[in-house]
């Protein structure tokens, strides 16, 4: 009973949730790392504790080496101030749910890995220096994950701010979205001109990190992607918009089948093509035109990034 508790729980964490919580591991763990590494420096300043005094030499091509790197003290202060507070405050600040505790986290990751590019430079290549820029490399990147991720997971859409889609019977607008973004542009194109809309769903899974590299398999080869059966008639409608992401620099595998399926039975067509990178994708309009057998009247290109909308 507990467990089943405990696996609903784990199912239900969100992606920003996930990388949040290694986040908080990554700053713990270099923050309290460094933090005693520091002690260690400050109690024994010889370094011979810790069997660290053979290295002292190695410090000596600094700057002001004859007052700062004779001993540990400075290294102990800096180490502490540079690593261990600044970490331990973004864990903290990331313990009590801040959007400062994300950025601060990724940040100090950077700094982690400029602070062993000095030991790059000062001591021979070594394993613990190599490590360390590792770890510090994955908490920048962990800290970047949780940011987009949350900007992600905090896009809505509200479908009460659309009120005057389903008006004009004539016109339909089809799409295909797995975060939202292609959506919400179709509920603003139908909105614009009071259109029916008509989402198209895919059998194959295209939902989360798993359903990103599924769909990017699909769009690298690319195939159509099932769909679920058509549940509308094309034939009576004067004109459809297609609104599809663009995936592989090309067009979304899903929208790929639709195309095919509604091969001769659109009699006039618009797209909306909404993508990461800026660029126009024309290419895109002639394909979906090839596999419908038709010229599209119009063709709209939108660059949506980190949930917005650039253009
Ligand atoms: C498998 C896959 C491949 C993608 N390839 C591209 C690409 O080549 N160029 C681009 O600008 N965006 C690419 N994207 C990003 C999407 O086009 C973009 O995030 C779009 O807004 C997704 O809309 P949606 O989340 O409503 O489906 C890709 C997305 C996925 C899932």
């Amino acid at each position: 009973m507990k467990q089943d508790r405990k696996q609903v729980q784990k199912a239900k964490l969100t992606r920003s949730q996930i990388a949040r919580r290694w986040l908080v591991f990554w700053t713990l763990f270099i923050g309290i790392g460094a933090v005693a590494g520091a002690v260690m420096m400050l109690y024994d300043p010889s370094g011979k504790a810790m069997g660290m005094d053979a290295l002292l030499p190695y410090f000596q091509v600094l700057p002001f080496a004859d007052t700062l790197f004779q001993n540990y003290i400075f290294s102990g202060f800096a180490l502490l101030i540079v690593n261990g507070v600044t970490n331990l405050t973004a864990a903290i600040l990331l313990l009590l749910k801040k959007k400062s505790g994300v950025v601060l986290g990724g940040v100090f990751g950077i700094t982690l890995m400029l602070w062993i590019c000095i030991q790059f430079v000062i001591f021979p290549l070594n394993f613990m220096s190599t490590i360390y820029f590792v770890f510090g490399f994955c908490q920048a990147i962990t800290g970047y994950m949780v940011w987009v991720f949350e900007k992600q997971e905090a896009f809505r859409i509200d479908i009460s701010d659309y009120p005057n889609i389903g008006a004009n019977s004539k016109h339909l607008v089809v799409f295909f979205s797995r975060m939202g973004y292609v959506k919400k542009q179709a509920y603003e194109v139908a909105n614009r001109i009071g259109a029916q809309v008509y989402e198209l769903k895919a059998t194959e899974r295209t939902e989360g990190t798993l359903g990103f590299w599924w769909c990017g398999r699909f769009a690298m080869h690319g195939w159509a992607m099932p769909i679920e059966p058509l549940a509308v008639d094309l034939s009576v409608y004067d004109r459809v918009t297609i609104c599809t992401p663009i995936w592989a620099f090309s067009l979304a595998a899903p929208v790929r089948e639709f195309c095919q399926q509604a091969a001769g039975k659109i009699k006039a067509a618009d797209y909306v093509l909404v993508h990461h990178t800026k660029g126009q994708y024309d290419s895109v309009a002639q394909e979906i035109d090839r596999l419908l057998g038709i010229t599209h009247s119009s063709c709209v290109s939108v660059c949506c990034r980190k949930s917005v909308f650039l253009n």
